[in-house]
Formats: C-alpha cells, sequence, structure tokens
C-alpha cells in the first residue's frame, strides 16, 4: 500500500526548518505515526503531507518541469491565519516532488496572508506570479513575485516585486471583496490583461486591468463579466478554446477559430460560459446570452464537490489542463484528527466539445501509467435477475474504471417522462436514489461499497424522455446517502443531465476515479464530471468492494468495462530542501 517510510521520512523533513511567516512549524505539528494509516488518506491524488490546503495557485510548466502551488496552512489541518504558498514540481502531473513553501508573508503587502494567484510566462522565459495579499491592514491587494534563479529548474526561491502592491481595491469594492488575479494574456495592441474577481453591492465580476510592464496595471472601466447578486466572484479564469480541437492554446491567442471561456467560482461552484472576446473593447460576448448567474442553467465544470479551479497551457503537448480544490466533506474534528484536509483533483485536460457549447473535461494521459491489473468484461446482462454484478480482481478502493452501457429496445413509450427546461437535477437526484426503481435506470456502478452494500456510493443514470423539446435526457447522479454509517458527514448527493443523443446512439460511458476518499466520476467522455468524498466507516482498503447494478425494471447491457488497479503515485521529499536551515 503506501510507502509509509517515504511519507513519514517527508513530513519529518518537511518540518525541518520550514520557516513561514516568522514561526517554526516544529513548534507546531506533531505526526503520529498511524496518520497514513488512515483509511481516506489517497494513492494517486495529490494532498501536501499534512494540514490544510485549499485553492491549486500557479499551476504552469517551466523547462520540462511541472510546476504546482497551493493555498496551505502551514500549521493546522483547518482554514486559519495565516495561508501561504505550497510548492510541489513534476516530470508528469502523477509523481512529485514536495518543495519548501514558495511565497510566504514577507512585506506589508502581503504580510497577513498570501492568497491565490496565477503564473504568466513572460517571453524570454519568464515566469511571474500575480497573487493576492492580506496586507497589514487585512485589506486585499494585489501583488507580483518572480523567481530568484532561473537556472534552478525547481525555482525554489521566489523575490517579491519592491513596490508591491501593484493594485488596491477600487472604489466600491470592499477591501475584503478584491482577490485571485489570473493569468495574463497579451492582446494584439501587446498591452497585457488580466482578470481579478471583485464584488460591488453583491453584484460579482471580473475587472480587467491592463499593463505595459506587467508591474503598473490599469483598470479597465467596464468588467470583463459580471452578474447581479453572485456575491464575489473568486479565482476568475479566461482563456481562449480552439473549435474542433482537443488541443488547447497558449493563454494569447485570439484569433482563428477561437472561442474563450471565462469561469468563476461563487456560490460554492465553478460556472463557466463560453463566448466570443473583443481586446480593443474588453467586450466579452457569451454565447446564446448564457452569462454566469448561478442558475440551473448554467454550465459548470463539476457538479460536485469541485472549487477554486485554475488552468494553465501546457505547451509540451499543446494541451489545457485544469486543477480543481476538492474539499473535505467531514467535520472539522474529524480533519483535525486527520491532521489534513483538502485534496486536487486529477489534472484533467479541457477542451470544447464539437458541439462548441460546452466543455468537456478528461484526466491526463499520464495517469495511465499508474494502471495495472486490467479487468475486463463485455455483454453482460443487467436485469431484475441480476440487478448487481461484483467487478473483482482489482483494488476497489484505488481504482481506474471505465464502462459502457447498452440501452436495448429503448422507446419513448417505455421511458419516463419528464420536463427537463423546470427540473434541479440535484434536487432530482436527492428524490430518485439508487434505491427508487425507473424504467431505464438508475444503472451504474457502486463504489466503495461493503460486500453487504450497506454503505455505496452510487454513481448512476437515468433515462427520460422530454415531450416538449422532443429528446431523450439522461440525468446522472452521485448518491451519497449510503455512502457511509458513520455520522456528521455531509452525504448530500449530486447530480447534473448529460448531453447525449439516445436517439442515435444507445449507448452510455462512465468513467470513474477512485481513491479511498475521493471518486470522480465523468459521464459520457467527460461531458458532465460530477466528484464526490467518501468516508465509509467499514468500505475501506480492502473491504471496499466494487459493482455495477441496474435498479430499473428495463434491462441494460454492460456493452464493454475495463478497471484497473491503481499504483500509488509517489511523494518524495526534495533532498535539498532547506538542508541550510
Ligand atoms: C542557480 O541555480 C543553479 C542550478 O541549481 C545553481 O547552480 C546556481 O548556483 C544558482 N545560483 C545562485 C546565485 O544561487
Ligand atoms: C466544426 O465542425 C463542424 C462539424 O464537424 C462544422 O459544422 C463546423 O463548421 C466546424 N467549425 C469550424 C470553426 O471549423
Ligand atoms: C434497488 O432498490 C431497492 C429498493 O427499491 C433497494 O433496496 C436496493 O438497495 C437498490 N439497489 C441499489 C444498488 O441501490
Amino acid at each position: 500500500m503506501k510507502s509509509l517510510v517515504s511519507i513519514l521520512a517527508l513530513c519529518f523533513l518537511g518540518i525541518i526548518g520550514t520557516e513561514a511567516a516568522g514561526r517554526n512549524l516544529k513548534d507546531v505539528i506533531s505526526l503520529p505515526s498511524q496518520r497514513f494509516q488512515q483509511p481516506y488518506r489517497t494513492g494517486y491524488h495529490f494532498q501536501p503531507p499534512n494540514n490544510w490546503m485549499n485553492d491549486p495557485n500557479g499551476p504552469m510548466l517551466y523547462e520540462g518541469v511541472y510546476h504546482f502551488f497551493y493555498q496551505y496552512n502551514p500549521y493546522a489541518a483547518t482554514f486559519g491565519d495565516v495561508i501561504i504558498w505550497g510548492h510541489a514540481v513534476s516530470y508528469d502531473l502523477v509523481n512529485w516532488i514536495h518543495l519548501d513553501p514558495a511565497i510566504y508573508p514577507t512585506h506589508e503587502a502581503d504580510s497577513k496572508s498570501c492568497w491565490s494567484g496565477s503564473a504568466t510566462i513572460l517571453p524570454g522565459n519568464i515566469p511571474m506570479m500575480l497573487y493576492t495579499g492580506s496586507d497589514s491592514k487585512s485589506r486585499q491587494v494585489q501583488d507580483l513575485a518572480w523567481p530568484k534563479n532561473l537556472s534552478d529548474p525547481f525555482l525554489r526561491e521566489w523575490v517579491k516585486y519592491e513596490h508591491n502592491p501593484i493594485i488596491t481595491p477600487p472604489d466600491g469594492v470592499k477591501d475584503d471583496c478584491f482577490r485571485d488575479p489570473s493569468t495574463a494574456w497579451k492582446g494584439p495592441d501587446g498591452l497585457w490583461r488580466m482578470v481579478v474577481g471583485a464584488d460591488r453591492d453583491n453584484n460579482g465580476m471580473a475587472y480587467v486591468y491592463q499593463s505595459t510592464d506587467f508591474k503598473t496595471w490599469t483598470r479597465y472601466d467596464h468588467p470583463l463579466s459580471s452578474a447581479e447578486a453572485t456575491g464575489t466572484w473568486e479565482c476568475p479564469d479566461f482563456y481562449p478554446v480552439p473549435l474542433n480541437s482537443t488541443n488547447g492554446l497558449d493563454t494569447s491567442t485570439y484569433s482563428g477559430s477561437v472561442m474563450h471561456v471565462m469561469k468563476a467560482g461563487f456560490q460554492g461552484h465553478d460556472w463557466y460560459t463560453i463566448g466570443t472576446y473583443s481586446p480593443d473593447r474588453e467586450n466579452f460576448l457569451p454565447q446564446n446570452g448564457l452569462r454566469l448567474s448561478g442558475s440551473n442553467l448554467d454550465l459548470r465544470y463539476d457538479y460536485g464537490n469541485f472549487y477554486a479551479s485554475k488552468s494553465f497551457f501546457d505547451d509540451s503537448k499543446n494541451r489545457r489542463v485544469l486543477w480543481g480544490w476538492i474539499p473535505e466533506s467531514d467535520s472539522q474534528e474529524d480533519d483535525i484528527e486527520k491532521g489534513w484536509a483538502g485534496l486536487q483533483s486529477f489534472p484533467r485536460a479541457v477542451w470544447i466539445d464539437r458541439s462548441g457549447s460546452q466543455l468537456i473535461q478528461w484526466p491526463v494521459e499520464e495517469i495511465e501509467t499508474l494502471r495495472q491489473n486490467e479487468v475486463k468484461l463485455e455483454n453482460k446482462k443487467l436485469d431484475s435477475a441480476s440487478p448487481v454484478y461484483e467487478i473483482q480482481g482489482i483494488t476497489a478502493s484505488q481504482a481506474d474504471v471505465t464502462i459502457s452501457f447498452k440501452l436495448e429496445g429503448l422507446t419513448i413509450e417505455d421511458t419516463e417522462h419528464l420536463d427537463t427546461t423546470s427540473a434541479d437535477p440535484q434536487a432530482l437526484c436527492t428524490e430518485r436514489g439508487a434505491s427508487s426503481k425507473g424504467a431505464f435506470g438508475p444503472f451504474g456502478l457502486l463504489a466503495m461499497a461493503s460486500k453487504d452494500r450497506e454503505e455505496q456510493t452510487a454513481i448512476f443514470f437515468r433515462v427520460f424522455y422530454d415531450q416538449k423539446i422532443k429528446r431523450y435526457s439522461v440525468l446522472m447522479c452521485s448518491d451519497l446517502s449510503r455512502s457511509t454509517v458513520r455520522s456528521n458527514i455531509d452525504t448530500t448527493s449530486y447530480g447534473a443531465f448529460v448531453d447525449i443523443d439516445l436517439q442515435n446512439n444507445n449507448e452510455i460511458s462512465l468513467r470513474n476515479l477512485i481513491d479511498h476518499s475521493i471518486i470522480e466520476s465523468f459521464g459520457e467522455e467527460g461531458k458532465t464530471c460530477i466528484t464526490s468524498r467518501v468516508y465509509p466507516k467499514f468500505a475501506y482498503n480492502e473491504d471496499a468492494h466494487l459493482f455495477a447494478f441496474n435498479n430499473g425494471t428495463r434491462s441494460v447491457t454492460i456493452s464493454k468495462m475495463s478497471a484497473w488497479s491503481m499504483k500509488d503515485a509517489e511523494f518524495v521529499i526534495d533532498q535539498t530542501v532547506k538542508s541550510a536551515a
């Protein structure tokens, strides 16, 4: 299982001399050795050795090394008074080397905390970090930092711009409602632009700032995007996507067959809209008039537990890669006992669907290096005589599973009818979980299940016919109501519709990344994503099981399935970390 020795060594070394914010971590952290034998620690999702982690920050590729920074409380497993930038590097987005924290309070302009920000690579291959500082008066101001030594491939040390802050809250924006600068992009006029999340009288927005030299920034008079009554927009992201291609683009690309994605986090979710961007007037026009308002019609990256995401362009593979913070859904007391809180999603490639109306997300291909012991299945019928099939031969608590269901005999008459335009998919999944029989569906997987299935997390589909639009609609759910028999766990169910044309193709696919306390689910090749956190009392490690199931009255057939055990990703400490301390 996990390499306890290396993780413990890592924690121990990590403590030595990591002096952030003037306090010594050695005095604050003591690690019981059984911490890493606990059931909810993951095998291949990114986690620091201990303590609290939230937003991903400044992801980038520099000289063949992936850099990942994250919001980190060096002192506790809870969101704390001081948040700094943790730092790790990787050659493959799978295995990681933990480094010392990169950015932490040192100056007036970030003396209380160093909050979220983004990387921009300037011409000449010079990384620049824009981030939010909480200054000595707890104002949210925007700061600039860059690597001290560009010859160090790990970019261990960062220096702050002497004239920080570069931007202070504009008039009408409260001091604590102005944060999270995006990656900057260059327009055809040679000016740099970036957006910062803000709130004016409870209306959320992304303000655009422009600069010639990356140091002096001027606010453009109107925001790039805004919406009423959403509260502060957090972690705005703005980037181009090429039509009819799975490739990504450099953030400064604006011409050709290109659409732009505007993403903002508010009310606990990451919302996005696709539209056209005119840099001359800083005008972003969402297609179909869909603005980011937090309504059921708006698109989300993920309909489960996923927030504060950030993307970057990986020019080594011409792709855009997305990271998202996956918070805990156990109690704060549990987090303190575990000694850690917060995961990152497995990095996802993101591109625009052929329809042009939504994004597709898919775990980066490097994840396949962790796969082993493939188990396959074809043409297995699930009906009321045999509604459940156990998938055996893999470690069900640490797995990658792809499965396709074929709906033979699908007819409009036999399908449940629903007016989908007025439906709330999450409410539907809550009312009608895996135990609520339908016609076609619920069918899907039971992950992190106990042998007797008293504990189970059901990720499933349910098929409806919508008379109004004359189309089948597919609902995807993650039913957490039976995910644990423990109390004080948030077991809210999640749900969303999947845009799939069942009239022409009666097959639906599902991929699940299962990793102890996280299940990332990708419906229909990444069209709809739902991430869940689970804390089973019994169904963990070797006692976790995996089943396919069908609780509908109509039969469905597993047309094909491949499941793999997943190896542990390697998380090691940089040998040179603060030997100088
Ligand atoms: C910069 O990093 C390189 C590579 O690690 C190292 O050889 C060099 O000594 C560093 N320079 C300074 C000034 O620290
Ligand atoms: C993308 O492909 C679709 C169909 O394959 C086509 O109708 C559309 O014109 C293409 N768009 C672009 C910008 O090439
Ligand atoms: C199917 O539904 C029945 C009740 O209708 C329930 O007892 C059973 O647990 C359900 N199966 C699954 C896999 O949830």
